[in-house]
C-alpha cells in the first residue's frame, strides 16, 4: 500500500532536481542564502565551462532564475557559449567586450565597462573579452537556467541546441545599436545599458520617499530589470511579490528587512557590490542610512516583451500601516550616522503612542 503523498520507489525522500544536479556538476563554488555581501570579493574557482572562474549564486531558496558570476582575467576572454536559457549581464568591475551571432551570419559586438547592463539574444553563439591587460573583468549575471533545465529535464540539452530564434535577434544587423525606445512614462525597451549607475531615472511615487524607478526590457527577452534610487533620509515602503527578484547594490549606505508576515525581520546591511533577493512572497524594505542616494538595480523574471507586458502588482504596506518600530529604529540610526531624516513620521493608522 503506497501512503498517500509519497510515490513508490521514491521511498519518500526527495531527489535533486535536474537543476540541482546541472548544478554539482559544474563543480564552481556554490553559494545558496538570501544575501551576499560583497561580490567584488566573493570567492570564485575554475569554470571548465567558461574557461575563466567564476561561481553560482542561487539564492532564496528557488530554481526560477539563479546567478553566475564570472572573472575574466586580464587579456583574457571566456569559451564561446550559447544556451537556450536567458540571461542578463551586469558589468561589476573592469571593461571589455561581447561578441555574438547566429551560424552563418556576421556578427555584432558592444564594449562595456564597469555598470553597463546587456542581454544576450536567446540561443545566439557569444563571447566576453576582457579589454584590460592589467586587471580583471567581473560580471553578474542572473539566468531564468533553473527554470529550462527543470522543465526539459536535461541540462545539457540547453547548451547543445542549435535553433536560431530570428524572432528575437538577427546577428549583423546592426541590434546592439538600435535606438532604445521609451514604451511608457518609466519603461524602456532597449539591448544596451551603457552605465546602469548615472542612468537618469524616473519619478515612481508610489514606491514612497520620493524615489525615482526605470524599467528595462532587454534583447527581446522576458527577463526584465528596473533600477530605484532613493534620496538621504528617506527609506521604501515593504512590500512582498513573487520570488525572482536579484536586488544588487549599486550605489550607496543602508540595510534591508526581510520577513514573512507575522515573524521577525531580518536585517542585512549593503553597500555597492551586495546583492539580496527576498523569497517567496516575503516581505522586504529598503532603507537609506547614508548621506547619498542608495540606487541598486533589481534583474528578475518577467512575464514578455515589455510592449505588452502590463506590470505585476507587488502587495504593497503603506508607511501608516507599518508598525512604528521601523520608523523609529531608522530615525536612531541615522542620527546615529549625522544623517537628516527626511521621511516624517507616519500617521499611523492604529498609533502605539
Ligand atoms: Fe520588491
Amino acid at each position: 500500500m503506497v501512503e498517500a503523498g509519497r510515490i513508490e520507489g521514491q521511498r519518500g525522500v526527495p531527489r535533486d532536481s535536474p537543476y540541482a544536479i546541472w548544478q554539482k556538476a559544474e563543480g564552481v563554488p556554490l553559494y545558496k542564502a538570501s544575501y551576499i555581501e560583497n561580490l567584488y570579493t566573493l570567492e570564485l574557482g575554475p569554470w571548465p565551462r567558461l574557461g575563466q572562474n567564476g561561481a553560482i549564486v542561487n539564492l532564496a531558496d528557488q530554481e526560477h532564475d539563479d546567478a553566475w558570476v564570472i572573472e575574466i582575467a586580464p587579456g583574457q576572454q571566456t569559451l564561446v557559449q550559447h544556451h537556450l536559457f536567458e540571461a542578463t549581464f551586469y558589468v561589476l568591475s573592469g571593461r571589455g567586450a561581447t561578441t555574438f551571432w547566429q551560424e552563418g551570419h556576421p556578427s555584432d559586438s558592444v564594449e562595456w565597462k564597469r555598470g553597463s547592463v546587456f542581454s544576450p539574444p536567446l540561443n545566439c553563439y557569444y563571447q566576453h573579452f576582457n579589454g584590460d591587460g592589467q586587471e580583471p573583468v567581473r560580471l553578474f549575471s542572473v539566468t531564468n537556467a533553473p527554470m529550462v533545465m527543470n522543465l526539459f529535464r536535461e541540462g545539457e540539452f540547453l547548451f547543445n541546441d542549435s535553433y536560431q530564434f530570428k524572432g528575437r535577434y538577427e546577428s549583423g544587423a546592426g541590434f546592439f545599436e538600435a535606438a532604445a525606445e521609451k514604451v511608457t512614462s518609466n519603461k524602456w525597451v532597449t539591448n544596451f545599458i551603457g552605465d546602469i549607475r548615472t542612468f537618469g531615472l524616473d519619478p515612481a511615487v508610489g514606491r514612497g520617499a520620493g524615489g525615482l524607478l526605470t524599467q528595462f526590457s532587454m534583447s527581446n527577452n522576458s527577463m526584465v530589470a528596473h533600477c530605484s534610487q532613493f534620496p538621504p533620509g528617506t527609506y521604501k515602503k515593504a512590500h512582498r511579490h513573487n520570488v525572482g527578484a536579484h536586488v544588487i547594490i549599486l550605489d550607496g549606505q543602508g540595510y534591508s528587512l526581510l520577513w514573512f508576515e507575522g515573524e521577525e525581520p531580518t536585517r542585512v546591511d549593503w553597500q555597492d557590490g551586495s546583492v539580496l533577493s527576498p523569497k517567496e512572497r516575503e516581505y522586504h524594505q529598503h532603507f537609506n542610512t547614508g548621506s547619498t542616494p542608495a540606487r541598486y538595480l533589481a534583474m528578475r523574471l518577467g512575464e514578455l516583451d515589455a510592449r505588452h507586458y502590463r506590470g505585476f502588482m507587488p502587495e504593497q504596506i503603506e508607511y501608516e500601516d507599518e508598525d512604528p518600530a521601523i520608523y523609529e529604529s531608522y530615525a536612531r540610526e541615522c542620527v546615529g550616522n549625522g544623517v537628516d531624516v527626511v521621511l516624517p513620521r507616519p500617521e499611523y493608522a492604529v498609533d502605539a503612542g
